[in-house]
């Protein structure tokens, strides 16, 4: 049997089945659940960055009308900021201040005014330490990470004499890229609504991990996972700062238990800065050397980011250096600073983001001292096989992303010779870079029932960060069971559903798309077997190969009027539903192959030569990325992606005071993110990819490739109209003058 895959609705640009509620408000998320006597949350933040807590005083606070408790460090209920996995929290157990904006008490009052009111009025005095807060003057107290980096990979990785090779090498380039501290704006803040019922807990959070969330909640107030329920139907975007929990969630959990109501807790704009994570400042050195025909024969990647003084986070930068380009010897390589701020998390394609924004303008300053074109240098060094581990690739389609990008681009019109494009007064800069990600998946689970009534329900925990997972998901469900989309309700973001990991690492369409495929697969069969060996149907007795599923209804390939629906089926056997369950992991696949997403990535800008201001006027992106679920939310994605990286390109740059280690633009005022005008009609072009081995669906996920050599493009766009090379991010017009 079979649900006739190519008509299937799989792959369509189905619009979003959550849309009609997002836009009229219906969609609830963390903080909009109405639940009676709600209070307010309201944190108190350290505004020194090292040093103790000598005195709080929290009298004033406590005499507001409606206040109900102010709980800090002298207070504070026993809990664990290091159980539970993920970060390392600050949860009011000391008198330790580890960096600015850390949380250091909380107030709960009955309204969100008299919460923020009694919080103004909490005075704490501090004995103060010189904090270290810059990467930049503490390069000396670069150390080795003791953990791993992703894909379980030791920080320091090489194959063959780098050392050697760059000293024969015929050309060299050896540069020092920088990226700055980037902070998540997702238009939801972070935001936790925690509800005691007798022992047992509710939590409304803004997560891209429930399951996690609940485990980390657990660990931190010693509770078992089973009486915690969390829930986040609607995420508002994540970016990797909702991708693990942090202070602020065990918090309102242990205030909600202190005045025996339910607490709502929402950070502002401005607290986004400091406690819940950043993209960290990178300062990366890459050599390449290679021959005079264009072949790389030495490529070093070396990053240096800063972590926290508590708690270790790397950033990957040398990820994609060690797997993109063919090369007899290379080495990457990552070190850690600790600095008095926060700890550091994912960010959009944390590592390759970074990353790329070296190697790719490292690439293509090659090119120029070779007189190559870029494209050129790129495919004369294509790695057939992953150079790491000598691995095939499940599948790769990064030459034909090359070839259709630059064509739509029209790339072959370039003139390499910098400022020879011009339009006007204006410098034209056309640049590129390769674009590339990990291809990720994890167990899941799902449940399918199909109802007496034809609909089907189907169940997963999970997550819709905005990415789109509510309706890929019923596409895969509807196609599996041969039900329109209309017929299918997919539900999601609940710890009482089967379990699925956090949708980080674009993971989610691989692991619980396989998931939901499985189990639809399996309760159409059970259907099925049910319709054939029933005398009073009239399929009994067919051979299961000749039966389609479609539409609702079972019925013989060559026979149509031999059918029944599933309706039928159901009420003749008196069934409400069939259920059926998967539980999908991944198998030997990653042993046996390499398995990412690749991509092209086009840039065209138009620079003012009198005032440096750089505008992108045009974008091509072309990519191979599996299977695509939704040409739609795909897009999407991509484009998201994209815009991304025009803000890491030219605008996103968190400023830290020195003295204080206090973030001093902490809002969308002052961090700039790319605004529609800043943004060029942006094409995204997918190069049709059918990956037998990566997962059953064959999708690789999009959620993060699309930013990946974004920056570089842009670099390489602004070198060539302009001339000037720059290698620190972000590319301000004062950088240009
Ligand atoms: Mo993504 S930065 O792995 O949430």
């Amino acid at each position: 049997m079979n649900t006739g895959d190519k008509n299937g609705v799989v792959g369509k640009p189905v619009n979003r089945v959550d849309g009609h509620l997002k836009v009229t408000g219906g969609a609830r998320y963390a903080a909009e659940f109405p639940v009676a006597k709600m209070t307010y949350g309201v944190t108190i933040q350290s505004t020194i960055a090292k040093g103790k807590i000598t005195q709080i005083d929290t009298k004033a606070a406590e005499q507001v009308p409606g206040v109900l408790a102010v709980i800090t460090h002298l207070n504070a209920p026993k809990a664990s900021g290091e159980k539970g996995g993920g970060r390392k929290l600050q949860l009011l157990q000391d008198n330790i201040v580890l960096y600015s904006g850390q949380h250091i008490g909380i107030v709960v009052a009955d309204t969100f005014e008299r919460a923020m009111h009694a919080a103004s009025l909490v005075k704490v005095r501090y004995q103060e330490e010189k904090p270290t807060i810059h990467m930049k003057d503490n390069l000396d107290k670069a150390y080795v990470p003791g953990g791993k980096i992703p894909r379980n990979e030791p920080p320091d990785k090489s194959h063959g004499d780098v050392a050697q090779a760059l000293t024969t090498a015929a050309v060299r380039v050896e540069e020092t890229y920088t990226t700055p501290v980037e902070n998540h704006n997702p238009m939801e803040p972070h935001a936790t609504t925690a509800v005691w019922q007798g022992n047992q807990l509710l939590v409304y959070d803004a997560t891209q991990g429930i399951f996690s969330a609940q485990q980390k909640i657990a660990g931190a107030l010693g509770i078992e996972p089973g009486n915690i329920r969390l829930m986040s139907y609607y995420v508002g975007g994540g970016f990797g700062c909702k991708g693990s929990a942090w202070s602020h969630v065990p918090l309102a959990a242990m205030a909600a238990r202190q005045v025996n109501r339910p607490v709502k807790l929402v950070l502002g704009r401005i607290q986004m800065y400091g406690p819940v994570g950043f993209r960290p400042e990178t300062i990366q050195q890459v050599s390449l050397g290679a021959t005079r025909d264009g072949k790389l024969t030495a490529l070093r990647h070396s990053g240096t980011s800063q972590t926290s003084t508590f708690d270790e986070f790397i950033e990957p930068v040398g990820k994609s250096a060690g797997m993109l380009y063919a090369c007899p010897n290379i080495e990457t390589s990552h070190r850690l600073v600790q600095l008095d701020q926060g700890t550091p998390t994912y960010m959009r394609a944390p590592g390759e983001a970074s990353g790329s924004f070296a190697l790719e303008s490292a690439i293509d300053e090659l090119a120029y001292k070779l007189n190559i074109d870029p494209i050129e240098l790129r495919l004369r060094n294509y790695a057939e096989v992953d150079p790491s581990n000598k691995l095939p690739w499940s599948s790769k389609s990064l030459r034909e992303c090359y070839k259709v990008g630059a064509q739509r681009f029209g790339w072959q019109k370039r003139n390499p010779k910098p400022r020879s494009m011009q339009d006007g007064n204006y410098l034209i800069g056309w640049g590129m870079a390769t674009a590339t990600y990990p291809t990720n998946r994890s167990p899941a689970s799902a449940i399918t029932q199909i109802m007496a009534d034809g609909t089907a329900l189907v169940r997963s925990g999970s997550q819709d960060i905005g990415t789109g997972t509510y309706t890929v998901m019923t596409q895969v469900a509807a196609q599996a069971l041969g039900l329109p989309v209309e017929k299918i309700r997919f539900e999601l973001g609940d710890t009482n559903m089967p379990e699925t990991p956090v949708s980080g690492g674009s993971q989610t369409a691989a692991s619980v798309g396989t998931a939901v495929h499985l189990a639809g697969n399996e309760a159409r069969s059970k259907l099925l077997q049910l319709a054939l060996a029933d005398q009073a149907s009239p399929l009994y007795g067919a051979n299961a190969e000749d039966v389609i599923a479609e539409n609702g209804s079972l019925f013989l390939k060559n026979k149509s009027s031999k059918s029944e629906t599933y309706a039928r089926i159901l009420a003749r056997h008196k069934m409400k539903m069939i259920e059926a369950r998967a539980d999908a992991k991944p198998g030997e696949e990653k042993q046996k192959y390499s398995m990412h997403s690749f991509g092209a990535q086009f840039a065209e800008v138009r620079v003012n030569p009198d005032s440096g201001e750089i505008r992108v006027t045009r974008w091509v992106g072309a990519f191979g990325v599996g299977r695509i679920l939704n040409a739609k939310t795909a897009d999407s994605q991509l484009i998201g992606g994209i815009v991304y990286g025009i803000g890491m390109a030219l605008m996103e740059h968190t400023l830290t005071d020195p003295n204080r280690g206090r973030v001093v633009n902490p809002d969308l005022a002052e961090y700039h993110v790319p605004v529609n005008a800043d943004v060029p009609p942006i094409e995204v072009l997918f190069v049709d990819e059918n990956d037998p081995h990566i997962n059953p669906l064959g999708v690789k996920g999009v959620g993060e490739i699309g930013i990946t050599g974004v920056a570089a493009a842009i670099a390489n766009a602004v070198y060539h109209a302009t001339g000037k090379r720059i290698r620190d991010l972000p590319i301000t017009l004062d950088k240009l003058l």
